[in-house]
């Protein structure tokens, strides 16, 4: 009996599936008689015509053959896209399932998850996220209406690949843009349009680095682009980031034979230290005299408050420094739209590369965004956002001061999304606690836990706070629960040392 009367599945797809499991687990026998379709209608309880069917289906996908005259028989060999699938004979037990065969590639990236999306977390108060920017209210209604205009006016010739470098009127804004803002040096064919600034590390990964390849990353530092690294084979030279920044000059030995050096100088991730003219320059002259290449990664550099513009680092080499740089920071996330500015040398590289990883970048919003920075309503858009930044991060100072003043010390608030506090009265080992007291008390904050390679080596505790999408109000509401929350768990971290009690 094949057919079980499920009301879930039609009798002739079950029918089918009962004589095609039988076949391959070998209950009915290579080259065995089936019954005329009179007898299976009449046995399975069916009407003929859907056993006919049935049995057609079955000799075309080549479980059955026919003999004239003879009747219905089983193939003598199942053709060998399904003798894969042969089922275990019934009560057998199924064969081992191994782990799945990988390229070392494969193998290398399966543990290496960049976590950048938050996961749904019960709503609290005051969320101190990183990430999320304040692209809303008049920008946001710009942006619709640009983006309907956008699939209004698409054309079948605009629906068509197209260059995989991105579209030639972006690549030039762009280019117009790093001149003018970032004194980057560059022509638009120096330009290649990417899905954010992960996808600018993967073709990194991929024209400039060789499995075993030494990579000098900052120490803490951004951790999609160590993974990245990590995923093309490399090995990580974590260099510690001091108040200038990385400083090649204080590494020794460790950084011979280097490939690469990624770095953020305009701010650093996550401490926020702007790296000065000095450190650059050691940079650069490291690089040119050991023939690595520079990777900057120029993330947030629109919002920098009450502090002189800081040009590139790729303005100062434009033929050693492969400059990347982002829209989901000052438009938003994603929209997966990020730029490379490589040197000339490395323009065929990267454009194939590019071609190879995805024939290039989605065209709607390559128009949307070409035309909203054309009629200028990018430049006000950061202007505004710059402004409402500069204030969040105005108030975030102010309550810190008022609040916790001299029990922490304050990273980076001269430029970017987010500060970085290190507690001076609470040890790191009381970290974890610490940011589960604050959030029973209703603000989140973060550890800066995955944005090191090692133990950290300060004795005291760390919290980023990223504050682009938070109004003034709730800035001062997070700084005062924090505030609260740190008395419970402050003491001196340096205790005096005891004197031995003499007897
Ligand atoms: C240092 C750094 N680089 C780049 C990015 C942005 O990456 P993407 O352009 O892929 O969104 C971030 C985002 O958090 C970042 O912190």
């Amino acid at each position: 009996m094949y057919v079980r009367r499920s009301r879930a599945e039609l009798p002739g797809v079950q029918l089918y599936r009962g004589i095609r499991d039988a076949i391959l687990d070998g209950t009915l026998a290579p080259q065995s008689r089936l019954p005329s379709t009179r007898d299976l209608a009449r046995s399975e309880g069916i009407a003929r015509n859907t056993a006919l069917r049935v049995y057609e289906q079955l000799f075309d996908d080549g479980f059955l053959v026919r003999h004239r005259g003879a009747g219905n028989f089983v193939a003598p060999q199942l053709p060998e896209h399904l003798a894969v699938e042969r089922l275990p004979a019934s009560g057998a037990a199924p064969p081992p399932v191994g782990p799945p065969r990988l390229s070392r590639r494969g193998t290398r990236l399966a543990p290496l998850a960049l976590v950048s999306w938050a996961p749904a977390l019960p709503k609290v108060a005051v969320d101190f996220r990183y990430g999320p920017t304040a692209f809303a209210d008049e920008s946001l209604q710009t942006w619709r209406q640009y983006l309907s205009r956008a699939v209004r006016e698409t054309t079948p010739a605009l629906l068509d690949y197209g260059a995989p470098a991105g579209l030639p009127e972006l690549r030039a804004a762009v280019a117009e843009y790093l001149t003018r803002a970032r004194a980057v040096e560059c022509r638009p064919e120096q330009i290649i349009i990417v899905h954010g600034s992960q996808q600018a590390l993967a073709l990194a990964g991929e024209v400039l680095l060789d499995p075993g390849d030494r990579v000098l990353i900052e120490e803490p530092g951004y951790p999609g682009a160590a993974l990245s690294f990590l995923a093309a084979g490399a090995t990580l030279i974590p260099g510690c980031v001091g108040p200038a920044g990385l400083d090649v000059r204080t590494l020794g030995n460790s950084i011979r034979r280097v490939r690469l050096a990624y770095v953020t100088p305009s701010h650093q991730f996550p401490t926020g230290v702007i790296m000065p003219l000095a450190e650059r320059q050691a940079l650069l002259a490291w690089a040119e005299r050991t023939g690595a290449w520079i990777f900057e990664d120029d993330y947030d550099s629109e919002f920098r408050f009450g502090v002189p513009p800081v040009e590139s680092l790729q303005g100062l080499d434009p033929e050693r420094v492969v400059y990347a740089g982002t829209f989901s920071k000052v438009l938003f996330p994603s929209l997966r739209l990020g730029y490379l500015a490589v040197p000339p040398a490395l323009v065929a590289p990267f454009h194939a590369a590019k071609a190879l990883a995805d024939t290039g970048t989605g065209g709607l919003e390559q128009r949307t965004l070409t035309s909203f920075i054309r009629d200028g309503h990018f430049d006000r858009h950061v202007r505004r956002v710059r402004a409402r930044n500069s204030e969040r991060r105005d108030t975030l100072v102010e309550a810190l001061h008022e609040r916790v003043a001299d029990r922490v010390e304050v990273l980076g608030a001269n430029a970017g999304l987010h500060v970085m506090l290190r507690l001076r009265n609470v040890p790191l080992e009381r970290e974890a606690e610490l940011i589960a007291s604050a959030e029973r008390a209703g603000v989140r904050v973060y550890s800066p836990v995955l944005f090191y390679q090692a133990p950290r080596q300060r004795p005291e505790a760390e919290l980023v706070l990223g504050y682009g999408s938070l109004d003034p109000d709730q800035i001062r509401s997070g700084i005062a629960r924090l505030s609260r929350v740190l008395r419970e768990f402050e003491r001196p971290l340096r205790a005096p040392r005891r004197t031995r009690e003499r007897g």
